[in-house]
């Protein structure tokens, strides 16, 4: 039997078709667009993801036969708010995981009713991309779109909607809505009393590898899939991404550099960061995790070639950076160009170059943004480093980890052997295996990530190079405190 892993992204959604022993036979994306309607304000409607979601199906699935789907599984952006009226029709575009807009319901939410209360009630305190600021916001401005809720949901489980007609969540991604008490799995009713929804309006809650559903006849018609093709409740894509590097259980890592930029420390146990820098989430697995979110990683990369250089030859741009200017760059970059979630939380935080003279060339400023994309990513590792946790090597994965010199900036900045999977897929491999243990393919996600996810390479930090990151990471981390006055005053 076949299986279909569908990652919904932020630009795109691919999806990819796969036999039971992981070879990947057809692989389709569909990009949506994305509306910045405001300054630090991100959207997009769940009917574009829909029709790139239907219309990938019936393509992915030419030359097969839809009828050997066993399941289908979705990793998808995290903590966007979907809102469904009692037709189950959207009420309004989806505002998304790096959109600024609810800084005054954060505030509240941290400081009103208080971090202490957020961290027992959710085993989070409040960021503005999470999902319950949104609804807070929602219920502030636009107020009859709020009366009109009939169910809350998060964009993949949107997409799970429109395939079996359920509405659900899994664990992974509820957590980041700061609706779900993550450590036993329920939602939270104090959370849902300060946000004024019931719990009749949230989906029903599942394991990511548990099945929600069968594909509806009128889907199976469109598609070509069959009717008994099993729908997995799915996961976060960060989730969904570690389950495809294979990062469960126990106490691997792994460093995801999308649009986003994550570091996930999956955990048999449910633990919390005291000082809820780094999100306590469930894990795909059943188990938990914690991590550290960068909203702009591989995107500064993409913001800096398309928008400031004018290329989209990236790997053409990067070959101008020479090997003995690693580790030697007098200038930096703050890669906060939708502002910061991890480790700072601050959505004044902006985008920010410092250092330049006038010898200082194109390719130093492209070097500048990798690196600083590496050095915020270290600054979650450090955090994750002062609680204790050993991250003595990493998976790394998502387009950014497809540029070698990226991958070595990283393997220096963090001083860490860094490992590549053979089949780097990230969220859209992870869901297809999430289908195969949903299907009974695999007993387990372990069972399935043992059997099928192999490493490729790996790169090893040069002692050398490492030692001159460390005295620039110094000097990065002075930069941000220096001007983190001046980005509310620029408001
Ligand atoms: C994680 C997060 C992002 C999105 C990207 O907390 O906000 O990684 O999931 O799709």
């Amino acid at each position: 039997m076949n299986y279909i892993g569908i990652d919904l992204g932020t630009s795109a959604v691919k999806l990819l078709l796969v036999d039971e022993k992981g070879k990947i036979l057809s692989e389709v994306t569909r990009e949506y667009p994305l509306e910045f309607p405001q300054p630090g304000w991100s959207q997009q409607n769940p009917q574009d993801w829909k029709k790139a979601v239907l219309d990938g199906l019936q393509a992915l699935l030419q030359g097969f036969d839809g009828s050997q789907v066993a399941g289908i599984g979705c990793g998808g952006q995290m903590h966007g708010l979907v809102v469904l009226d009692e037709k189950d029709e959207v009420i309004r575009p989806a505002i998304l995981w790096n959109d600024g807009r609810t800084a005054k319901q954060v505030q509240y939410l941290n400081e009103t009713v208080g971090k202490d209360k957020l961290s027992r009630y959710t085993a989070n305190i409040a960021f503005a991309g999470f999902t319950a600021p949104k609804l807070l916001w929602m219920k502030e401005q636009e107020p009859e779109n709020f009366a009109r809720i009939s169910k809350i949901m998060l964009p993949k489980d949107y997409i799970n909607y429109i395939l079996t007609g359920v509405h659900c969540c899994d664990y992974s991604d509820a957590s980041g809505m700061l609706l779900l008490d993550v450590e036993h799995k329920c939602w939270s009713k104090e959370m849902l009393d300060i946000c004024g929804i019931k719990e009749a309006q949230m989906p029903r809650l599942f394991e990511s590898y548990e099945c929600v559903g069968t594909v509806l006849p009128e889907i199976a018609k469109l598609t070509g899939l069959s009717e008994t093709t099993k729908v997995a409740a799915g996961a976060g894509d960060n989730a969904a991404a570690a389950v495809g590097t294979g990062v469960v259980g126990k106490g691997g890592c792994n460093i995801s550099l999308g649009t986003s930029g994550t570091v996930f420390i999956s955990s048999d146990r449910f633990g919390v960061d005291p000082n809820n820098a780094l999100h306590a989430f469930a894990h795909a697995d059943g188990g938990w995790h914690l991590m550290g979110c960068m909203l702009s990683a591989a995107s500064c990369n993409k913001w800096f070639c398309d928008e400031i250089l004018k290329t989209t030859d990236y790997s053409g741009e990067q070959e101008a950076i020479a090997p003995e200017k690693l580790g030697e760059n007098h200038v930096y970059f703050l890669p906060y160009l939708m502002g910061e979630r991890s480790p700072i939380n601050d959505t004044n935080a902006r985008g920010t170059f410092v250092g330049m003279t006038m010898d200082t060339t194109r390719a130093d400023l492209l070097q500048a943004v990798l690196e600083g994309v590496a050095f915020a990513i270290r600054d979650s590792v450090e955090v994750a480093k002062s609680l204790g946790i050993a991250i003595p090597t990493s998976k790394i994965c998502g387009g950014g980890s497809k540029s070698p010199l990226w991958r070595q900036i990283f393997a220096n900045v963090l001083g860490i052997p860094l490992q590549m999977v053979k089949t780097e897929q990230g969220p859209g491999y992870g869901g297809a295996m999430l289908a195969m243990v949903c299907s009974g393919a695999y007993p387990t996600v372990q069972a399935a990530a043992d059997a099928l996810v192999e490493v490729a390479a790996t790169v090893e930090p040069d002692p050398t190079l490492t030692a001159k990151y460390e005295e620039r990471y110094q000097q990065f981390r002075k930069i941000y405190p220096a001007c983190k006055d001046l980005f509310t005053q620029l408001m």
